[in-house]
């Protein structure tokens, strides 16, 4: 082989490797979705490579919420047009079991910890569910106030270590995309801090992460990019240093 051609095919196989690292992971692309005829959702398209963090933003029933509905495919709303691909699988044909099986994990507002269990007993209900996650050793590596309460019914944790424990069920699943809605919600900035600092470890894993916050600022200081809906439309695109260095962009649509 000369060397011409050898030079050559490095090329092209760097290049390969190049455009595989800029492929998304995660892609919405044109997505609606309506509550009965209500139509909320209007055309949301987003992209997000492995192992980052989007923070999705926009003022009170701009349709974060909703869009992380669809994106985890509950029944409300209904999407009714576009597609959701993660990492090569289409997820849009997908009921929610069959997203949370393909690595889609919605922790909701609610946080649904589930009444009559101790904590062990909540996360072991997440690994009886099919793919694999952490272990209990990892969870209780990572979540060190969750081992001290193993045995303490679920629902009387604080505010915080519920929230701690709706993520850890979601790492105890198959956990590919891990949506987050209003994580810090009525948290004290300690327990936010520690919250952050675990997404921050999970990053390098490859797990990928939106996160909507009414707490914006500090969601753009740990995201890497940044959507900003307008009722139910996408209305800014970028990266989390964008919107933070926009002051105009702030005040328009996050009053901040
Ligand atoms: N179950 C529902 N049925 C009908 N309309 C709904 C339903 N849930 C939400 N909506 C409407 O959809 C719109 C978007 O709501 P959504 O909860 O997605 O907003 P959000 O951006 O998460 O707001 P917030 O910051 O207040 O949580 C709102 O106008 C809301 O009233
Ligand atoms: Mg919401």
């Amino acid at each position: 082989m000369s060397t011409m051609a050898m030079d050559t095919q490095i090329g092209s196989g760097s290049q390969a490797a190049a455009t595989e690292a800029a492929k998304p992971f995660f892609s919405v692309r044109d997505v609606h979705a309506y509550y009965g005829e209500s139509y909320i959702v209007q055309g949301v398209s987003l992209d997000i490579r492995k192992g980052e963090i989007l923070a999705l933003l926009g003022r009170n029933g701009a349709g974060k919420s909703s869009t992380l509905r669809t994106i985890a495919r509950t029944d409300d709303p209904q999407m009714r047009q576009g597609e959701i691909w993660l990492d090569g699988d289409p997820i849009h044909q997908m009921k929610s079991y069959q997203a949370a099986q393909a690595g889609i994990q919605l922790v909701p507002e609610d946080r649904r910890i589930i009444s009559g269990l101790t904590v062990e007993e909540n996360i072991f209900l997440a690994q009886v569910a099919p793919g694999t996650g952490w272990g209990l050793d990892q969870i209780y590596e990572s979540f060190p106030r969750l081992a001290e309460r193993r045995k303490q019914e679920g629902v009387t944790l604080s505010g915080g270590e519920q929230q701690m424990l709706a993520i850890a069920r979601a790492l105890a699943r198959n956990l590919k995309l891990l949506l987050l809605d209003e994580p810090y919600e009525g948290l004290a900035p300690v327990i936010v801090h520690e919250i952050e600092r675990i997404l921050h470890s999970i990053k390098p894993l490859g797990i990928t992460t939106i996160i909507v916050e009414q707490n914006a600022v500090a969601a753009l200081k740990l995201a890497d990019r940044a959507v900003i809906l307008d009722t139910g439309e996408v209305a800014f695109s970028g990266t989390a240093k964008e919107v933070l260095d926009n002051a105009e962009l702030r005040q328009e649509y996050l009053a901040i």
